[in-house]
């Protein structure tokens, strides 16, 4: 009895021992709370050890998790894609729910969340794993959400109706190059909707031959969406154009602005002034809320037509046989 608690004391003793030491079993799947301090985690992948999951909260609706003093090489001999083997994703980090995705990074490199919370999601191949020794390293902190830098910060618009103004960095100084801004705009009284007046607008396109809708995500461009229960409405802004310039009316309570340059040439960038209004009313405008609601009142009276087309033909073919005499 004495001989066998003794060989669990030891064993107990020798594992413990094992684990602090054996890079494989430092902690893989966590939580982690970065109440402000740093965190950093250095993990090998070993056999056996294909997926782990960083779950990162701030504990703060003003601050993002950023990580910085990230290296990896996972080698990828194929595309790099999310949560396949050998990559490594982080969300939320870009927009629309699109997940970034790595399978190389130097400590060069940082990641920011757009709003309080990441997830760090690594996936290895088992082949890989037990054939090499791959190490991944981060440091976790909090970082305050400003709108610009990768975070996503939420306005309230106030329910007052006056005229707030948002503009790019350093307006009317160049932008920085690399700007990566986002902004929800959310109108304090429900019942009303935002109103976006572009007035000055300046951000040059390398290339003269793509539009503003044919750019790619992160090229230099002014971004407006709208959320509608016809489907998101979007608008692709750049250049310096008049016709850019406009009053962006909305049907919707929420408005999402997101502005990106990308690092060869900058302009003014842009100045813009929101504000929450009433709804449009019927007959009293020519936003295109109204204009959907026509073609919504024509598609059904068409529709209301037609049916009362079908009901008087099948009358009229009905009266037609009463009338013509059985054959005897
Ligand atoms: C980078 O990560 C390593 C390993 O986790 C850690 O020892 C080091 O202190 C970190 N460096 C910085 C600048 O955070
Ligand atoms: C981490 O969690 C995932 C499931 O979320 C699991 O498949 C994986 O094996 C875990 N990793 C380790 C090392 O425990
Ligand atoms: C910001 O607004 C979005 C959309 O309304 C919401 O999902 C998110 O929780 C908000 N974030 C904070 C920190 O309030
Ligand atoms: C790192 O990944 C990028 C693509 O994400 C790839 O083009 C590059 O070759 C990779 N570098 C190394 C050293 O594997
Ligand atoms: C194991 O990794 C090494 C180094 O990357 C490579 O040269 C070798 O071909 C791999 N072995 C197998 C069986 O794939
Ligand atoms: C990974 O880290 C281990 C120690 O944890 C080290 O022995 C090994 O050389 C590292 N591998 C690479 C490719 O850096
Ligand atoms: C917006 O900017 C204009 C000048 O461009 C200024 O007169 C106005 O007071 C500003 N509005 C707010 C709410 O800051
Ligand atoms: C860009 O702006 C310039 C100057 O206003 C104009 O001549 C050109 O047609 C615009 N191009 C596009 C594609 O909007
Ligand atoms: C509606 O459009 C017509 C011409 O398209 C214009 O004359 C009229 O002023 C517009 N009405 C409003 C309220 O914008």
């Amino acid at each position: 009895m004495m001989l066998l608690k003794t060989a669990v004391f030891l064993t107990g003793v020798l594992m413990s021992t094992s684990s602090a030491q054996d890079p494989c079993n430092v902690p893989c799947n966590e939580t982690i709370y970065l109440g402000g301090g740093q965190v950093s985690r250095s993990v090998t992948f070993c056999p056996g050890r294909v997926q782990c999951n960083w779950m990162f909260f701030t504990g703060s609706d003003d601050q993002a998790v950023r990580l910085t003093n990230m290296t990896f090489d996972f080698m990828a001999k194929y595309r790099c894609i999310a949560h396949l083997d050998d990559s490594v994703s982080f969300s939320p980090v870009l927009a629309n729910g699109h997940v970034l995705t790595a399978c190389n990074m130097t400590s060069d490199q940082v990641v920011v969340s757009r709003q309080n919370q990441m997830l760090l999601s690594v996936n290895i191949g088992e082949f890989k794993a037990r054939n090499e020794t791959l190490n991944l390293t981060f440091t976790a902190e909090t970082t305050l959400i400003t709108g610009c830098g990768g975070t996503l910060l939420n306005i309230t618009v106030p329910s007052s109706g006056e005229f707030q103004n948002l503009t790019s960095p350093n307006y009317p100084n160049p932008y920085p190059p690399d700007s990566k801004c986002g902004y929800i705009l959310i109108s304090e009284d429900a019942s009303k909707i935002i109103e976006i007046n572009i007035l000055d607008l300046d951000i040059p396109r390398l290339d003269p031959s793509l539009t503003c809708n044919k750019f790619g995500v992160y090229d230099d461009r002014l971004f407006l969406q709208y959320p509608s229960i016809y489907g998101s409405k979007s608008f692709s802004l750049c250049n310096n154009s008049k016709e850019h310039k406009a009053n962006y009316p909305t049907t919707a309570k929420e408005a999402t602005i997101e502005f990106y340059s990308g690092s060869e040439l900058q302009g003014k960038g842009f100045m813009l002034q929101y504000r929450a209004v009433d709804w449009p009313k019927r007959n009293s405008g020519n936003d295109s809320s109204f204009f959907d609601r026509n073609k919504i009142a024509i598609l059904l009276g068409l529709m209301g037509g037609l049916a009362l087309l079908v009901v008087l033909i099948v009358a009229v073919k009905c009266m037609l046989r009463k009338r013509t005499p059985s054959p005897v």
